[in-house]
């Protein structure tokens, strides 16, 4: 029975919260190994919306058990407002489990984030500010806090003091801010052990274990592959590993376990934060693009940039994640125009380019060679097989997959469960 990797192919956002969702129902485990509560994925089901920002989709689907895995950095507050917020609604989450290794995002992380970006002005990335970056930061230079840690108070104590030796100068004499005194932090962490311990395992063996069973586990990326620290845009990106090789070093399923990577694109392109985006439209058209797909970050409420598809970035994510399955999303969204424009190619200072520019300069100095789609009126929300949807829309999703380098698999009409057409099985 196979492990799957489910990643995003652009900037977020692609709508993998309700991909994941829609394949929970038949899957054992659904594992989050990347990133934090910087994701946020609103899934709709049967007219009931849920925002979930660090709990796996999967824990929507009954009989799946959700994972934290080790690659996940951990704010302990949100996991539990999340948890009771679901609870609160009749949505059971006793089954999930959290990894010893993965890591905590302590507060002043947080507060790190914020003033950093304030600090840069200009130059800021745009971060979500729920102090992911440092925390990742943290772990790679070894000073970052695990939930094992939390376990011994001794241990726990020696980390944060070992971390806020040097933060607490940055803060004061950089950002001209107090940190937090390290009892203040320590007990914070500490209020939450009791309810943290009795999901805590290493989910290593556990997912290993399951494999070994004949289980299925689905792998589920936050943030996308343009978002990745080492294949997205630099330094606009976030600080983990958003690719399908992530999916291995952030849960430790080895590659050569993986069956399966899907990548889930949208039909048209959205980001949101600094950063380069060629075919980004800067004017009513990219307005029309965000009002009809309510295009709105799901954690920071920001309004999200929108440009057309890019089949230069959807190459690139296949080579990159090796994708075997592409879900296309938000077809609806683009019913009424006229004419459809897809990127086909870069130009960068006269000359072509049909990849990835390999410097960031020539990347934002890339303007789109498009090539003209023409549209469809019919609404498309009700459609439930590929022969439903108007001729022009069919044309388009071909027209797509053949540019994008993999299968297209399903398209998403609506952000309902339901509102979905199945090209091919996933599973
Ligand atoms: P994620 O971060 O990749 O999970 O995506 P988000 O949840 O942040 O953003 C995707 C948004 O699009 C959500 O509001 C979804 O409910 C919605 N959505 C997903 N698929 C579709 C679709 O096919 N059509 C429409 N109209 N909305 C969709
Ligand atoms: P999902 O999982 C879209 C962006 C931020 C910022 C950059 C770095 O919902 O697709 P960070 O807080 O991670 O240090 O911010 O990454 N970003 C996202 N954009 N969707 C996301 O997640 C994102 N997570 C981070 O806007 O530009
Ligand atoms: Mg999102």
């Amino acid at each position: 029975m196979p492990a799957l990797v489910l990643i995003g192919a652009q900037w977020g956002d692609e709508g993998k919260g309700k991909a994941t969702d829609q394949l929970g129902g038949r899957v054992d485990y659904v594992v989050k190994f990347n990133g934090g509560n910087n994701a946020g994925h609103t899934v709709v089901i049967g007219g009931e919306t849920y925002a979930l920002h660090l709990l796996p989709s999967g824990i929507l689907s009954p009989g799946c058990t959700p994972v934290i895995a080790n690659g996940v950095v951990i704010d302990l507050g949100v996991l539990f407002t999340e948890i009771d917020g679901l609870e609160a609604r009749g949505i059971d989450t006793s089954k999930l489990v959290v990894s010893a290794n993965a890591h905590v995002i302590p507060s002043y992380n947080q507060v790190l984030d914020k003033v950093t970006e304030r600090f840069l002005g200009s130059r800021r990335i745009g971060t979500t500010g729920r102090g992911i970056g440092p925390t990742y930061a943290d772990k790679m230079n070894r000073v970052g806090v695990r939930v094992q840690d939390l376990f011994d108070e001794k241990i726990l104590r020696a980390k944060v003091e070992g971390a806020l030796e040097l933060k607490a100068q940055v803060l004061l004499k950089v950002y001209n801010r107090k940190a937090p005194a390290v009892d203040a932090v320590v007990e914070e962490l500490l209020s939450y052990v009791d309810r943290l311990r009795p999901m805590v395992a290493d989910t290593g063996l556990l997912l290993a274990n399951a494999l070994d069973e004949g289980r299925t586990v689905l792998l589920e990326g936050g943030q996308a592959t343009l978002l990745d620290v080492d294949h997205g845009t630099y330094p606009f990106v976030t600080s983990s590993n958003a690719t399908s090789g992530g999916a291995c070093t952030g849960s430790g399923i080895p590659p050569n376990r993986i069956d399966k990577v899907i990548a889930v694109v949208k039909a048209y392109t959205t980001r949101v934060g600094e950063g380069p985006f060629p075919t980004e439209l800067l004017d009513e058209s990219g307005e029309k693009l965000r009002a009809d797909g309510g295009e709105y970050g799901t954690t920071t409420g920001r309004p999200r940039r929108c440009g057309w598809y890019d089949a230069v970035i959807a190459r690139y994510a296949t080579r990159v994640n090796g994708v075997t399955d592409f879900v296309l999303t938000k077809l609806d969204v683009l019913t009424g125009w006229e004419q459809i424009p897809v990127c086909v190619a870069y130009e960068v200072d006269g000359v072509r380019y049909d990849e990835m520019p390999m410097t960031q300069t020539a990347f934002h100095h890339a303007t789109p060679v498009y090539e003209y789609f023409d549209g469809w009126t019919e609404d498309i929300t009700t459609a439930r097989t590929f022969e439903d949807l108007p001729k022009n829309a069919q044309l388009y999703i071909r027209a797509l997959e053949e540019m994008s380098g993999a299968p297209f698999s399903s398209v998403g009409v609506g952000p309902d469960r339901e509102q979905t057409l199945e090209l091919r099985p996933l599973l």
